[in-house]
């Protein structure tokens, strides 16, 4: 049975002071709640220094990208060493906006999960995506095998095992438009088709695969009850306490 996991993306928002802020509302709000999910926040990274310091009980502490060397002259980046230092447990990488604005490709993608694999305990959250370009020439499926296949290019089954994968349609994102329930319910089958082709069945089975683009509330629901999407990533409706506890209800 593979455990749902939710982490909100805040993307370039909030500062340290509303990072506390949301952190001890949060805390008080879910002080009597458990939830049948993991959860966690992916912030930048200037405020997971406030995420590892405030240590709320069972909240993942994600961040956003790191580099894919260990150290050198990479002005203005940061290393997989330095997430850990502060208890990060996952990372996003290749989100759509990072490929979009940031340059980043299939190839350097691959070179940040061996890296991360190599030399830390963190989990990668690896995005991909079609435009609505290629939405509505029907290539989704290519765009998507060929994103996933590139991304996962010599890393071990055992480490692809414990992989998570964020379907986002690049469409969705920020958009309030949503792929369909049956559309991201095909897409994250076909990602565990492709995963079970490269490596084997019992380790497609162990990926977590989530759906991100324009997730809310009131959506979450009919998402996660697919067989094949096994959580979220939430960007603008994580943002708020009272929709994060909603979404993770
Ligand atoms: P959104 O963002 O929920 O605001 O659409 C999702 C994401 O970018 O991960």
């Amino acid at each position: 049975m593979r455990q749902k996991i939710i982490i909100g993306n805040w993307k370039m928002y909030k500062t340290m002071k509303e990072t506390n802020d949301f952190l001890t509302e949060f805390e008080k709000k879910i002080s009597n709640k458990s939830f049948n999910c993991q959860f966690g926040i992916a912030a930048s990274f200037t405020n997971l220094i406030a995420l590892k310091n405030k240590e709320v009980k069972n909240l993942i502490i994600g961040a956003q990208n790191c580099h894919d060397q260990l150290q050198g002259a990479f002005t203005g980046e940061v290393s997989v060493n330095m997430l850990e230092e502060l208890n990060v447990s996952h990372v996003i990488i290749g989100h759509s906006e990072r490929r979009q604005y940031f340059n980043e490709t299939d190839e350097s993608i691959n070179r940040k999960l061996k890296t991360i694999f190599d030399n830390s305990k963190m989990i990668p959250i690896l995005c991909c995506g079609e435009t609505l370009k290629q939405y509505e020439s029907k290539t989704t499926n290519q765009v998507i095998e060929t994103q996933i296949k590139a991304a996962l290019k010599d890393i071990s089954g055992a480490n692809v095992a414990k992989l998570v994968i964020a379907y986002e349609p690049i469409w969705a994102i920020g958009t309030g438009k949503t792929a369909s329930v049956a559309e991201a319910q095909t897409i994250c089958a076909l990602i565990r088709t492709i995963v079970a082709k490269l490596y084997q069945k019992d380790i497609a089975d162990k990926v977590r695969i989530q759906y991100g683009g324009s997730v809310k509330p009131d959506n979450i629901k009919t998402f996660l009850a697919q067989s094949d999407i096994d959580g979220a990533l939430v960007g603008s409706a994580s943002l708020q306490v009272t929709d994060f506890i909603n979404l993770l209800q």
